[in-house]
């Protein structure tokens, strides 16, 4: 295929992911949090703490149109070693159709015990965020992070996104340690990064 038929072939998917996030967006801005869809370099930064030699699945909470879904697997995961939960049925719906193999979820992310259904016992090898978590109050997401710190091995990250300055889950210091990941600018908003494990 020719340079330009590449280029036209790649903006005309990447636009159509743009309509695809802007139609959920619109008609659930709450649920959605975000003006467009992650960047690739972000949703490759996101990826980077993922280790394909661990064995164990990941988890990836809030796919959207799949970028970082996407990132996740050119880490090396097979699709079969990925668990992906998305609230919306359109955005879940169309991420079926796209990524063979993958075990989306439709359902809750902060409902993990139900949600995750066969895979709830399982362990991960560590967890991937874009649920927009400033739209839940602290105490919800305090409780997912500790929940979510129990399905991986101790050392093992949690990663989420966000976009403001400071950590989207309060310090508990003697249960949890924050780090500031990365700040990426080529994301729309930036975004900035965090990392999240268990203290003991
Ligand atoms: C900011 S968008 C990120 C989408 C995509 N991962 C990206 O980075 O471009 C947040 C995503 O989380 C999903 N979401 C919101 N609340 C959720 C929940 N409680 N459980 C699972 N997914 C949720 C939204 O439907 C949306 O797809």
């Amino acid at each position: 295929m020719s340079l330009r038929l590449r280029v036209k072939e790649k903006f005309g998917r990447k636009f159509d992911e743009e309509i695809r996030f802007f139609k959920g967006w619109m008609s659930n801005t709450r649920a959605v949090g975000a003006i467009l869809p992650t960047s690739a370099i972000t949703a490759r930064r996101m990826a980077s703490v993922v280790d394909p030699e661990s064995g164990l699945p990941v988890l990836e909470l809030g796919p959207g149109t799949g970028v970082i879904t996407k990132a996740i697997l050119e880490r090396g995961i097979e699709p079969e070693k990925l668990v992906s939960i998305e609230y919306s049925t359109d955005f879940y719906k169309q991420l079926k159709a796209h990524f063979d193999g993958v075990h989306f979820i439709n359902g809750d992310a902060f409902d993990l015990s139900r949600t995750l259904g066969a895979f709830k016992d399982q362990q991960f090898d560590s967890v991937i965020s874009a649920v927009p978590l400033l739209n839940f109050p602290m105490h919800r997401r305090v409780e997912l992070i500790e929940d979510l710190l129990s399905r991986i091995p101790f050392g093992r990250p949690v990663v989420q996104i966000s976009y403001g300055p400071m950590s989207p889950v309060v310090a508990m210091p003697d249960r949890y340690r924050i780090q500031h990941f990365d700040f990426v600018v080529r994301n729309i908003p930036p975004a900035q990064l965090w990392i999240y494990r268990k203290t003991h």
